[in-house]
């Protein structure tokens, strides 16, 4: 971290002794006011529920200028690296800093292929689950389940161990999502298969049965692996951060990922793109395109609850630039399976028509995020609603995992423990049943 010339003062205003808080300049992106002792020096803490101005930790791995609508992995515009490489790609320059050469991408792509099945045991694992689990519930307790399946990649202490667990999570996300559907539709589990891509991969797993062969279909291939980069990481948001802090307390990289699922499968954050198909489902019903004006009248009032799912940002105040690579993969991947027509797809155009031009949206810097599109073309390709986050989560293990090893390599690393105002009730005592 780079001092900065300029101090920040600290006053107050009943004569208590000022103090001055050291300034630290980022490469990119707004400087931050170091108050880490704050409370040594005057008693206070500072505070911020929901983190709005508090930067957890510093990293190098994304930047995120939400204003501009603007999306970097180590320094790459995400508009290139959609374009120009794949996803494991990606995943190698998330980890490791710089994207592969041939040689270094080579080596990484079958250290991958290598780690693609499961212990057979998971398999019995799985079976406890009810049939109609949903697919979150099922993730979350086989990727901490993983913990208790490889004991040599345990310890996060361990550089070796880190490295390990960091290939096996990538490698495993897939099969470990393609088995919880297949669980749920009642058909056999299916092989990995290391002579296709990643992508490819996790297709075969998820829609082929042994009775016939399986052929990938090139343009949903290219589809999925766009969906996987756009949502490898994105900076220090909910899922990232309980993982960060999970793993903090020196719990295996296995947990600190369960946790990272759990997380993610909320509707604000991951399970978003679920709650945005199921609104379209629900506007559907409702009457379709011509009964968007009225949910949009219950989207503005505040007393009614709705939100208009797949629209805003905590840190976008702009187009959300994966919504827009989205987008544009939404239309090739109807366009290649007929499905331009689809009315579902044509009620999400006109609700993004309608509110871009609305006061209220336009007033709250609310567009579209990627979850607007991700879902519509997942949908397309076949993957039910229900396994949408899934899909979101394997994507982002690749993040998780390399935010995380980033906060157990820093040296200044602490265990994660943030403090509170309390104001609840006052030190009393307990009084016998009969007079409570
Ligand atoms: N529909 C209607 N109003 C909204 C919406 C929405 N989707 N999002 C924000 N607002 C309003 C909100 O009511 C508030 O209005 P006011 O100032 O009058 O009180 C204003 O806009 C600011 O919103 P906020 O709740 O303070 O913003 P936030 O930063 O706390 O929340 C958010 C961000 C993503 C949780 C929220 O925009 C939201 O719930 N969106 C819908 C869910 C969604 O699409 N989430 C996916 C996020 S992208 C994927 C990911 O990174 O996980």
């Amino acid at each position: 971290m780079t001092p900065s010339d300029v101090k920040a003062t600290l006053s107050f205003s009943d004569g208590s002794p000022s103090m001055d808080l050291p300034i630290y300049k980022g490469t990119i992106g707004p400087d931050v006011i170091d108050i880490r002792k704050l409370y040594g020096q005057t008693g206070k803490f500072t505070y911020d529920p929901g983190f709005l101005s508090t930067a957890s930790c510093n990293s190098t791995i994304t930047y995120i200028d939400g204003d501009k609508g603007e999306l970097l992995y180590r320094g790459y515009p995400i508009e290139q690296l959609a374009v120009n490489c794949d996803y494991l790609d990606t995943c190698y320059l998330l980890l490791y800093g710089e994207l592969p050469n041939t040689e270094q991408r080579g080596t990484f792509h079958s250290r991958v292929i290598n780690h693609t099945m499961v212990n057979e045991q998971m398999q019995f694992f799985l079976r406890g689950f009810r049939r109609d689990a949903h697919p979150m519930a099922v993730l979350t307790g086989l990727v901490g389940a993983l913990s208790a399946f490889y004991h040599d990649s345990t310890d996060i202490n361990n550089p070796e161990h880190r490295e390990i667990a960091a290939i096996r999570l990538i490698a495993k996300m897939p099969t470990l999502v393609a088995m919880a559907y297949k669980y749920t539709v009642g058909q056999p589990y299916i092989y990995p298969k290391n002579d296709l891509s990643y992508a490819g991969n996790f297709m075969r797993m998820m829609f082929a049965t042994p009775c016939e062969e399986y052929k990938v279909n090139p343009v949903i291939e290219r589809a999925l692996d766009r969906i996987f980069i756009l949502h490898a990481d994105h900076e220090q948001n909910a899922s990232t951060s309980t993982v960060r802090l999970c793993g903090s307390s020196g719990t295996n990289p296995f947990a600190a990922i369960a946790a990272g699922v759990a997380c993610l499968w909320g509707p604000s954050h991951g399970g978003a793109n679920e709650a945005c198909l199921n609104m379209l489902g629900d506007i559907q019903k409702m009457g379709g395109v011509a009964k968007v004006g009225e949910f949009m009248s219950q989207v503005k009032d505040k007393n009614s609850g709705v939100k208009l799912m797949g629209f805003g940002h905590r840190v976008y105040k702009n187009y959300d630039p994966r919504a827009k690579l989205m987008r544009e993969t939404c239309h090739e991947v109807l366009g290649e399976l007929g499905l331009h027509n689809d009315p579902l797809f044509k009620l999400a155009m006109e609700l993004e028509k309608i509110a871009l031009e609305d006061d209220y949206f336009v007033a709250r810097k609310l567009y579209p995020n990627v979850d607007f599109y991700s879902g519509i073309v997942q949908r397309a390709i076949g993957i039910p609603v229900s396994l949408f986050t899934a899909i979101f989560a394997l994507a982002r293990t690749v993040g998780w995992i390399a935010q995380l090893n980033e906060m157990i390599a820093d040296p200044e690393y602490k265990i994660g423990r943030p403090r509170q105002l309390f104001v609840g009730a006052e030190k009393r005592d307990v009084k016998p049943l009969a007079e409570r």
